[in-house]
């Protein structure tokens, strides 16, 4: 089988975004542009992906990581001249190169797949992604001989009257074969409007020599649009937000409001799962079906049981069961775990606590580095003293236990099986199986007492 490798363009600046950021870092969602165009080219094959960097390059290699190679390009001296920093990374790869934009993040696996396969059908030494634009201005023109075949790119700023009424422009997707793009760079000059390296000069050469260059059009212009300015982005957002919530909503999930539900690209969705307006489901976060989520909820990289719901409340690296209630107004926080039928009830707060079958903390709670058993009952005022100010403690409650209103836990504390704890205790021993612990002063009661206001009144008489 033919190897495939891609290379992805990232060093500009990307100046109309107006920012200190480089442009492909912006983020649609929950990920930077880049990275979804990194996800395209992996999976349509890719065995190996290299990323040119140039401007805050630092920052594109610690967001992107280290699953891709990177090439430096310090001065931005055009694409060409990018893709001449890859030179001797090339020399290694073996048959075809996608190279691709790094600020193109709509563009679709299936569209790169075909161009590949188009490339290699028509034994071609390159194939290139078009699209007709109504507007072509800013965009390369394609031009192509009679028989259809591309002769050459000519860019906006070096283009002539006539050419500049060329309706079909270059996406700046392509398809080469690697040995014959290495010869065809080393004839680039920046002899143009803009004294760049174009890399669409390549055309024209590999024409010359006879080799065959095809195009692929596509009808789905919104799939190359590449976000030049911050309204461009916000564009761009919207149209692979409705991509995503489509394809839920055909898979059998119901959103109310799709325009105001945000679903990343990366989240999975059990049918009859619905999703109520002001809901963000982000990253490697799973849903189960018949969950109800929001309104106004925020789920991160967490797994949801069938048939949960939860309104008004965030959670984050948690892992809730099947049939769980959540909020409103909860916050799960990273190593919350529950089992089935748990209720997390208004303000309460979790983290790194594991939670048994059917144990309720309904108002009111903050439960941190706990291990709760099956049937307990935590009273609403609850708080795990888990932190000194140094190092945190475990707190242990088994199965079947009541822990009264308003008790502090001080950890490291046991609770046993079936205990009972009175309301506004302090627990910092062991509380045995069956027990009932109890943590306060006794109360007194001082009979026929005359309070100060009676007295005062007494006086005046
Ligand atoms: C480019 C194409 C144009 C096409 C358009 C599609 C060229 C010469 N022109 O123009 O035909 O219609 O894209 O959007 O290729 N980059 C570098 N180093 C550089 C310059 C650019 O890495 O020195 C990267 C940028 O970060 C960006 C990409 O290459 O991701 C494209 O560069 P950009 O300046 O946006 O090219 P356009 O002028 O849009
Ligand atoms: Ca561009």
């Amino acid at each position: 089988m033919l190897k495939l490798s891609s290379l992805i363009l990232a060093a500009g600046q990307g100046t109309r975004m107006k920012s200190s950021y480089p442009k492909v870092l912006h983020q649609l969602l929950d990920r930077p542009m880049l990275s979804y165009v990194a996800d395209a080219a992996k999976r349509a094959g890719s065995e190996q992906i290299a990323i040119v960097v140039g401007f805050k390059g630092e920052q594109v290699i610690s967001a992107l990581g280290d699953e891709y190679h990177y090439l430096w390009q310090r001065e931005q001296l055009g694409t060409g001249h990018a893709v001449m920093m890859a030179q001797e990374l090339l020399e290694q790869f073996e048959g075809d190169l996608l190279i691709l934009y790094g600020d193109t993040p709509l563009i679709r696996e299936e569209t790169l797949r075909r161009l590949v396969a188009l490339k290699r059908e028509k034994a071609a030494a390159a194939a290139i992604l078009t699209t007709k634009l109504e507007n072509p201005t800013g965009y390369g023109r394609m031009l192509r001989n009679e028989a259809g075949d591309i002769v050459g790119i000519i860019e906006d700023k070096d283009a002539n009257i006539e050419q500049k009424l060329i309706t079909e422009v270059n996406t700046g997707v392509y398809c080469f074969e690697i040995k014959t793009l290495l010869e065809a760079l080393k004839t680039l000059s920046p002899k143009n409007a803009q004294g760049e390296y174009y890399l669409t000069d390549v055309f024209q050469v590999m024409a010359e020599r006879g080799l065959r260059v095809v195009g692929l059009i596509t009808e789905a212009a919104a799939e190359v649009m590449g976000p030049n300015d911050r309204i461009q982005l916000a564009n761009t957002e919207q149209l692979l937000r409705a991509t995503i919530n489509e394809k839920w909503m055909r898979l059998g999930v119901t959103f109310q409001d799709p325009n105001f539900t945000y679903i990343g690209a990366e989240v999975e969705l059990a049918a009859d799962v619905t999703i109520l307006p002001g809901t963000f489901l982000l990253g490697k976060t799973k849903v189960g079906a018949g969950c109800i989520l929001g309104p106004h909820t925020r789920i991160v990289d967490s797994e949801i049981g069938e048939n949960s719901t939860v309104q008004f409340s965030q959670i984050i690296e948690a892992k809730i069961g099947a049939e769980n209630t959540v909020g409103p107004f909860a916050y799960l926080r990273p190593g919350t775990k529950s089992a089935s039928q748990v209720k997390f009830g208004d303000f309460v707060e979790v983290k790194n606590t594991t939670i048994g079958n059917g144990s309720k903390i309904p108002h009111l709670s903050y439960i941190g580095d706990a291990e709760i058993g099956a049937g307990v009952n935590i009273g609403a005022g609850t708080i795990t003293c888990n932190y000194d100010g140094v190092n945190k403690y475990r707190t242990v409650i088994h199965d079947d236990a009541f822990i009264g209103s308003n008790t502090n836990l001080v950890a490291p504390v046991v609770v046993g099986k079936g205990a009972t704890i009175g309301a506004g205790s302090t627990i910092n021993n062991e509380v045995p199986e069956k027990a009932l612990g109890i943590a306060r002063s006794r109360q007194e009661n001082l009979l026929n007492w005359v309070s100060p206001r009676e007295r005062n009144l007494k006086k005046r008489e």
